[in-house]
């Protein structure tokens, strides 16, 4: 099952910020391909890139399982309605923040969260099976607010 795990994919020493390599991407097939979806090596790659942001900016709160965490009131991401649902409440809670989860606009841009929501939006079994456009996130605080 694909997850934004943490793992290294092909060698702890590289650039985490360099480009996938092949290895990545064969090792990013197995992981994220299902009977009913199977990526292309562009889409592969932005699961890679959302799953890196997703390390980098979520997963201390929400953890890299997704499990989320109580204490934190932090909810988990795994089969949320929200990490499911439409791409512009999805988007609008991440850039807008909601209750104690913080504003993230300043902090990634339109594309960065594309990947991450992409990534969330697929990964532990939310299997959505496609992708969020960097449109979308563009398009999302207007459609709310
Ligand atoms: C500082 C901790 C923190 C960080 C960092 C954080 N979140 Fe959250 N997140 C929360 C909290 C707390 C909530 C619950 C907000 C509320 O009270 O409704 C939440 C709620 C959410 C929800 C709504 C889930 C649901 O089912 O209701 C989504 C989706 C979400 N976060 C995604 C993300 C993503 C993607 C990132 C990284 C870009 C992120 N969060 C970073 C703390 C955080």
């Amino acid at each position: 099952m694909a997850a934004c795990r943490v793992t290294c994919l092909s060698g702890c020493d590289r650039d985490p910020g360099a480009p996938p390599q092949a290895v990545d991407l064969a090792i990013a097939a197995q992981l994220w391909n299902t009977p009913e979806k199977q990526w292309s090596q562009v889409e592969l790659q932005q699961l890679l890139e959302g799953e890196r942001l997703y390390r980098k900016g979520c997963a201390g709160c929400h953890l890299s399982s997704g499990e989320g965490q109580l204490t934190l009131g932090a909810p988990a991401l795994r089969n949320s309605a929200v990490a499911k649902g439409p791409a512009g409440e999805l988007a609008r809670t991440v850039l807008l923040g909601r209750g104690s989860m913080p504003a993230l606009r300043s902090a990634l841009q339109d594309a960065g969260l594309a990947a991450i929501l992409s990534c969330v939006r697929n990964a532990w079994g939310n299997q959505q099976g496609g992708l969020i456009s960097r449109a979308d996130v563009a398009a999302a605080p207007a459609a709310g607010n």
